[in-house]
C-alpha cells in the first residue's frame, strides 16, 4: 500500500505499531514539521522519520503535519493500525470524500 503525502481533516492521528522496523527494513512515517509543505521535497526538507516500534502508539495533529510512509524494502509488510480521532470541532462529516478511496482504495 502506498501512503501518500497528505494531511487529514482529523486533529489526531494514531499509529499502533505492531512490529519493529529499522532503517533497513523501510516503512518509516515521515512527519513534516512545516505544515506549508505541500510535497515529499518540501516535507523531506525539514521532517521527523519515525519508525515502527512494536506496541507503540504514536499520536499527531494529523490536520497541521504533512506526513507521508516511505516505501517498505522488499519482503516486509507494514505493520500498523491507523487510527483517526475526531472532535466536536473537527468532525469526520469534514473528512473529504475522497481521502479514504485515496489512501486505502476504498471509501
Ligand atoms: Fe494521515
Amino acid at each position: 500500500m502506498v501512503y501518500e503525502c497528505h494531511v487529514d481533516s482529523n486533529p489526531v492521528q494514531g499509529m499502533l505499531y505492531t512490529a519493529t522496523l529499522s532503517e533497513r527494513d523501510g516503512g518509516a512515517l515521515v512527519v513534516g514539521l512545516d505544515p506549508s509543505a505541500q510535497s515529499i521535497e518540501e516535507v523531506d526538507a525539514n521532517c521527523q522519520e519515525l519508525y515502527p516500534k512494536a506496541n507503540k502508539l504514536l499520536l499527531f495533529d494529523a490536520r497541521r503535519n504533512p506526513h507521508y510512509v516511505r516505501p517498505m524494502t522488499e519482503g516486509h509488510a507494514r505493520v500498523a493500525v491507523a487510527m483517526n480521532f475526531y472532535t466536536d470541532e473537527s468532525p469526520e462529516s469534514a473528512r473529504p470524500a475522497d481521502l479514504s478511496r485515496h489512501l486505502f482504495g476504498r471509501e
